[in-house]
């Protein structure tokens, strides 16, 4: 078992540490955006727990597991500053507050297509969840074939000086969809594929996309059929 004692917010220690190294007047920017990034921190872990215990309870009353895993991230500083870039806000703290809602990501893999709402109700359903943003890819799938339903929420998160409501992104996506959409994002992102193969592979990969949603659709019928 490996115990991980991580305590890389500790602002205390960061703050002695930058005026050590001459980097006082850059202080309350760090301390600021430490604290989104800890309340991004607080807010996953609040969904995460509330995803583990909606499926431990419709386990326990149905003997099925919506759920079949989730990962969960962080957004590294390097890829939200390229973010801040792309989209043009500038890179202040403002800017990101008001515009980015996937700092906490959490990605939700169901076992079966139907799955995906039944998590999608129950969570929304919650008193203290509210829905910010909602894009149905499984409904209306992308031009490329991808398939997933994306979700911002915002959750209260309870801190020492009362509560705040803190943003996350949930992509809620089937075994098969999270598969297709692993390997159509390394098509994506390897620039090195040559143009030809890879407008043959985008094409290949739209047809998989569907071949996988009908053998999902399928086993989903014998399973209900099983119950
Ligand atoms: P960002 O601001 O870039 O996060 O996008 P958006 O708010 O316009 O996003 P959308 O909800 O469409 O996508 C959010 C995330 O879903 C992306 O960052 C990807 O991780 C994933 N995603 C969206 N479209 C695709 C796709 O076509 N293929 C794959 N593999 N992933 C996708
Ligand atoms: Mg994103």
């Amino acid at each position: 078992m490996i115990l991980r004692r991580s305590n890389f917010l500790n602002l205390a220690e960061t703050q002695r540490q930058m005026e050590q190294s001459g980097l006082k007047e850059r202080i309350d920017d760090f301390q600021m955006i430490t604290q989104i990034y800890l309340l991004r921190r607080l807010a996953l872990n609040e969904v995460g727990t509330k995803l583990e215990n909606l499926d431990d309870e419709y386990s326990a009353l149905h003997a099925h597991n919506p759920i079949h895993h989730m990962e969960e991230r962080l957004k590294s500083p390097a890829s939200l500053i390229e973010k801040m870039e792309r989209k043009g806000y500038g890179v202040t703290i403002q800017a990101i507050e008001a515009n980015i809602f996937d700092i906490a990501g959490i990605r939700v893999i169901t076992n079966y297509i139907d799955d995906i709402h039944r998590v999608e109700d129950a969570l929304i359903s919650q008193d203290d969840i509210t829905l910010l943003k909602r894009k149905d890819y499984v409904g209306k799938p992308k031009e490329n074939g991808y398939r997933s339903l994306h979700l911002v929420v915002s959750v209260p998160v309870f801190l020492a000086e009362g509560s705040q409501k803190v943003p996350v992104e949930i992509q809620i996506r089937t075994i098969g969809m999270d598969m297709w959409a692993s390997l159509e994002h390394k098509l994506r992102y390897k620039n090195h594929i040559d143009a030809e193969k890879a407008q043959t592979y985008a094409g290949e990969l739209k047809d998989t996309a569907r071949e996988l949603n009908q053998i999902e659709a399928r086993m989903q019928g014998i399973y209900h059929d099983l119950l």
